[in-house]
């Protein structure tokens, strides 16, 4: 209801339209149009109101409302059901509660603030109210499951391709899913999935976008090593545009990967690389290695030269860019 009357006064800016026009559109009571103005109001939304004239909007707030979303995305699947929460622990965490209890393929968990939000390899995730994208969609892909983790690649791209379409931003994708703006991080993928030995049952792709911290509000230790859309631009950039931009985006790269082309998602990979040709040391469950990230394979893993020339293939890990 909400959703309607914003988008009625939206249409008709800068005009004005009568709480009676409201009412009849809507089919509700003159009172009941008055309780959602004033619960507009309270979400941050300025409506001006005169007697007898009718309401105005006068400003929309940076708010990822699932009411302003729907509206601008264009996917077949995901977004398709949307999950809006003021604060929770983790995205990731309510995503695969959500998912346990039967939520729908393509279903996104969006927040304003986490207060647990979680990286990978067991690290935090710094989400505050307001200041970026904290989002998990969940998918029911029928693939096998080992094929999953190229999901986490999918949604780089996606994310990689929004932003610079969005902002200019010369995001770049550092294996396997970390995006980059000069060797910070801008945005950060953690997969997670439940699945049976053949079959997934559902994978939750948290998505985190650093999109209003300036360095000032980055956490001690952050302001090195990551950055954010505003501090990498000039204007300021609405989040709910860039969020609906990364859907889809998603939603037809997610599309392409489940059609068995997962080829063509990998050579945009490539092209917005930040990692092949470079001498990187990778971090995994075999140890630490350093060498030539020479290029990734159909699979998606990262394919190592050894300064004696051996090679060897990367299935998962973390990279550290050397000069
Ligand atoms: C990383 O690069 O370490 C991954 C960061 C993933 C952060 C996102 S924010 C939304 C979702 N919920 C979480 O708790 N984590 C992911």
């Amino acid at each position: 209801m909400k959703g309607q009357i914003v988008s009625l006064l939206k249409k008709r800016y800068p005009e004005y339209v009568s709480g009676e026009e409201i009412s009849r559109v809507l089919g509700v009571s003159r009172t009941a149009v008055w309780k959602h103005i004033k619960k507009l109001r309270e979400d941050g939304y300025r409506i001006e109101s005169h007697s007898r004239i009718g309401y105005r909007l006068l400003h929309v707030p940076d708010r990822l409302f699932t009411h302003e979303l729907s509206g601008l995305l264009t996917g077949r699947l995901i977004g398709r059901n949307i999950v809006y929460r003021e604060t929770v622990g983790s995205t990731n965490e309510l995503a695969k509660e959500l998912a346990r209890e039967g939520a729908e393929d393509g279903t996104v968990v969006i927040a304003e603030e986490q207060t647990g939000g979680k990286g990978r390899l067991g690290r935090d995730w710094y989400s505050p109210g307001g200041e970026g994208l904290w989002f998990t969609t969940i998918l029911r892909p029928p693939i096998n499951p080992v094929d999953a983790a190229k999901i986490t690649l999918v949604a780089a791209v996606a994310v990689a391709s929004a932003v610079r379409e969005l902002t200019g931003i010369e995001a770049g994708i550092k294996w396997p899913n970390d995006i980059l703006v000069s060797g910070r991080k801008l945005a950060g993928i953690l997969t997670e999935m439940s699945a049976e030995v053949d079959r997934v049952n559902y994978v939750a792709v948290g998505i985190g976008v650093n999109v209003n911290l300036d360095s000032a509000g980055l956490v001690e230790g952050l302001a090195e090593t990551a950055t954010s859309i505003a501090a990498e631009s000039d204007g300021q950039v609405s989040r709910v545009s860039l969020l609906a931009g990364i859907l889809d985006h998603f939603d037809a790269l997610y599309e392409e990967f489940i059609r068995g082309h997962f080829h063509r998602i990998l050579s945009l990979w490539k092209e917005m690389s930040v990692t092949i040709n470079r001498w990187v040391r990778v971090t995994s469950l075999d140890g630490i290695d350093e060498g030539i990230a020479f290029d990734i394979d159909a699979e998606g893993a990262l394919l190592l030269m050894k300064k004696d020339g051996s090679m060897r293939r990367v299935i998962s890990g973390d990279v550290t860019l050397r000069n």
